[in-house]
């Protein structure tokens, strides 16, 4: 029988013939959390629910920020897949060109966005099953089409993303959309579409004077879509030894503070798992790339016992 805890929803396949009569309440090995299984049978449908939760919105989070190689890429691929083996059910969105999601993920799927967007195939061609529980529809080249259709709209050009998407998201836990670098109708589209963002912050190069740009633009989009907020910024590329870097952060923490996540560490070990087409969880789990990560998830989900 399969069993979804009800409050991390990761399902656990448990063999009945195994389980002693007399007991009535498990703990998730996940999030610790201690149920009862009688009352998880018992939902309203008659068996454990789905970890979709049909009907109800979506967690959506924008991976952006308007400087490239700042981590966006690496943050949206670990943090979507980090969600999935959380339990979650995730799809990734790559607004990205360049189609870096894919590759980190180790798949090559012919179809993506594009082709759903502009209804020139369905949904079960475009969105590709990258891992348990998260999905991908991919970016690449073929965005430049869909930017231009936007453009060609008289009016609406920046609800096109969340028209479209809208209408198949419900059936996921998150949303995780990676976004290219620049300001173009693509971000505007998706700065429409999601409620939560999370901009990543290198903490080697400077990049404060692009996040204070970045948030001057969204504010002129949240005039529009008070739905949208900034929720988490990430500090990435932290290396303690280099004085900068520290400073950085400390100035980060004074202007916003508690929308600064713990930082993602300067870690080799992230810029090498893309090659193997490979997770960090996957291609180097006891890294420090990983344990941030898991860190940053423990956040985002508002779960301090997640992977404990
Ligand atoms: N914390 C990190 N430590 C070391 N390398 C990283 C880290 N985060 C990202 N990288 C590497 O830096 C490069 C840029 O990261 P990427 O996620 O592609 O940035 P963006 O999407 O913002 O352009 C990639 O080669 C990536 O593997
Ligand atoms: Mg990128």
């Amino acid at each position: 029988m399969v069993i979804t805890c009800p409050h991390c929803r990761k399902e656990h396949t448990i063999d009945e013939k195994r389980l002693p009569a007399n007991v009535t309440k498990v703990r998730c090995k996940y999030c610790k959390e201690q149920f009862s299984i009688q009352q998880n049978m018992t939902s309203p449908s008659g068996q454990a629910s789905p970890p979709g939760k049909e009907n109800e919105e979506p967690r959506k989070i924008a991976v952006t920020l308007s400087k490239g190689g700042v981590g966006k890429t690496t943050t949206a691929v670990n943090l979507a897949s980090g969600l999935a083996l959380a339990g979650y059910k995730v799809l990734l969105v790559d607004t990205d060109t360049q189609g870096q999601s894919s590759f980190m993920l180790g798949v090559r799927p012919t179809a993506g966005l594009t082709e759903f967007v502009n209804d020139e195939l369905s949904l079960d061609e475009t969105m590709i099953q990258a891992r348990d529980r998260l999905w991908l529809l991919a970016g690449g080249k073929s965005l430049a089409g869909l930017k231009r259709v936007i453009d060609r709209k008289d009016f609406g050009g920046e609800m096109t993303l969340k028209e479209k998407l809208s209408s198949i998201d419900k059936q996921f836990d998150y949303v995780i959309v990676d976004t290219s670098p620049g300001w173009d109708p693509l971000i505007v589209n998706v700065l429409f579409y999601v409620n939560e963002v999370l901009t990543p912050v290198s903490l080697e190069v400077l990049t404060l004077q692009g996040l204070v740009e970045f948030l001057k633009s969204m504010s002129s989009i949240q005039k529009y879509n008070k739905n949208v907020a900034l929720r988490y910024i990430l500090p990435t590329f932290h290396d303690k030894r280099v004085k900068k870097s520290n400073g950085i952060l400390t100035k980060l923490e004074d202007l916003y503070g508690n929308h600064v996540c713990t930082p993602i560490r300067y870690n080799v070990r992230l810029s090498e798992a893309p090659a193997y087409g490979q997770t960090i969880y996957e291609f180097a789990p006891g890294s420090p790339g990983a344990q941030d990560y898991r860190d940053l998830i423990r956040k985002v989900t508002d779960n301090p016992k997640l992977f404990t």
